[in-house]
Formats: C-alpha cells, sequence, structure tokens
C-alpha cells in the first residue's frame, strides 16, 4: 500500500525507527522539510501524546513540541500532576507542512492524505511504546488514530475504547480526545482561554487515571 510502509522496519523499537523515519519518502512532504521530527519520550511511557505535525520550529530544531504550542502543553501535563518521564509525544504527521508568504513559513494543516500516508509510522510507535493510553490532540490527531473523522467537541474528555476507531486492530489501547494546545494559543480573551487550559488539564488528568 501506499504511504510510508515500506520504509518502516517492522518490530523494531523506537530508536531504530527514528532513524528509519530519516530516509521515509511515503508523501511528498520530506522535499520542502527541513528534517523528520520523529518523537521524544520513552519507550513504555505510558502515555502516548500525538499532535498534529511538527511546526516551525520542531522543523529546524528536529524535536516535536519545542516551540510555543508545546511550551502550553508541557504546563499542561504538569498542571496535571504527570510527570514528564511518563508521556511519549509525538505526532500524527513527521514532516513539517507550510507554505511561503514573503519568507515566511506559514503552517498549513496536514492532508487526510499526508496523515493516512504518515500512519505506518505511528502503528510502528503503538507496537514500540505499548501505551496505556493514548491521547489525541486536536481533529488532525484524532483522524489519525481513530481511522476516522470525529467531533472534538462530541468526544473529549472520554475514555474511548479501541473499538471506536474503524480500524480496532491498529489501536492498542483506550483513546482521549481533547484540544489541540496551538488552539488555545489563538484564544485572546485570558478568561476564555485559562479556561480552556483548565480543561485540557482535565482531559490529560483523565487519560493519566486510566493509565493507572
Ligand atoms: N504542534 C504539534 O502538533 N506538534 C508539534 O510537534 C509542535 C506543535
Ligand atoms: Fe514519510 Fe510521514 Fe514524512 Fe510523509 S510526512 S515523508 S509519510 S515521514
Amino acid at each position: 500500500r501506499p504511504g510510508a510502509a515500506e520504509w518502516v522496519p517492522e518490530g523494531a523499537p523506537v530508536d531504530e525507527l527514528r532513524v528509519a523515519a530519516h530516509d521515509c519518502r511515503g508523501c511528498e512532504l520530506w522535499r520542502d522539510a527541513t528534517q523528520e521530527v520523529f518523537s521524544t519520550g520513552r519507550q513504555g511511557a505510558p502515555l502516548m501524546l500525538v499532535g498534529e505535525q511538527p511546526g516551525d520550529r520542531e522543523d529546524l530544531a528536529g524535536e516535536p513540541f519545542v516551540g510555543p504550542a508545546g511550551r502550553l502543553l508541557a504546563g499542561a501535563v504538569d498542571a496535571a500532576g504527570i510527570g514528564r518521564d511518563r508521556v511519549y509525544l509525538t505526532n500524527a504527521v513527521k514532516h513539517f507542512r507550510f507554505r511561503m508568504r514573503g519568507k515566511r513559513r506559514i503552517h498549513e494543516k496536514p492532508a487526510v492524505a499526508h496523515i493516512v500516508a504518515c500512519r505506518p509510522w505511528l502503528e510502528a510507535e503503538f507496537d514500540a511504546v505499548g501505551p496505556a493510553v493514548i491521547v489525541a490532540l486536536g481533529a488532525t490527531a484524532a483522524r489519525s488514530v481513530l481511522g476516522r473523522t470525529v467531533r472534538i467537541g462530541e468526544v473529549r474528555g472520554r475514555v474511548l475504547p479501541p473499538d471506536t476507531a474503524d480500524r480496532p486492530s491498529t489501536l492498542p489501547a483506550p483513546v482521549v480526545v481533547t484540544t489541540h494546545p496551538s488552539a488555545l494559543l489563538r484564544i485572546e480573551d485570558a478568561a476564555e482561554r485559562a479556561a480552556a487550559f483548565e480543561a485540557l488539564v482535565d482531559d490529560l488528568r483523565t487519560a493519566a487515571d486510566a493509565a493507572g
């Protein structure tokens, strides 16, 4: 099948997956990106947090969640009382998608084709990490993890059983869907933003409790 599958080494641990992803040509996004951005965190971590795709800062650094959204997420993980060593952080899509506006690179949402092409990496991470709970941050992550489109407002904050996915066999653990931290950065009203942060913290706590 098309996509990343032919580059994914079967049964490999995370450090081997990371090396192999360097050569991935499963979709065209590798072409314009600086580098692939794979994951951080411990193999065996009980919580797998899945974001959308690397942003500008992550593309340059080669590390996920090192920019503003990442700082917000780290604050929410801390506020939820979750130790950093309990978290494995990755993205649905491993290369940055953007368009140019003058000299600036403007983030573009990955298309469903990119999400589908990149999913074999996520499946390999499921196998290697063996999370107790998967947290999908935002609609793109939810689309990748569950294999179908869901409304965040309808599913967020609940522990969804693996058979919520369109192909349950590819889902090793229950899923908690929540908002993407970038969405919080776009809220201008301070009180509204604080409330949205608390809701994110609540959802992370729900996930951590379910992970045991
Ligand atoms: N947003 C994401 O979804 N992932 C990152 O790695 C950074 C920002
Ligand atoms: Fe491969 Fe994913 Fe990068 Fe596309 S975005 S080239 S599928 S690693």
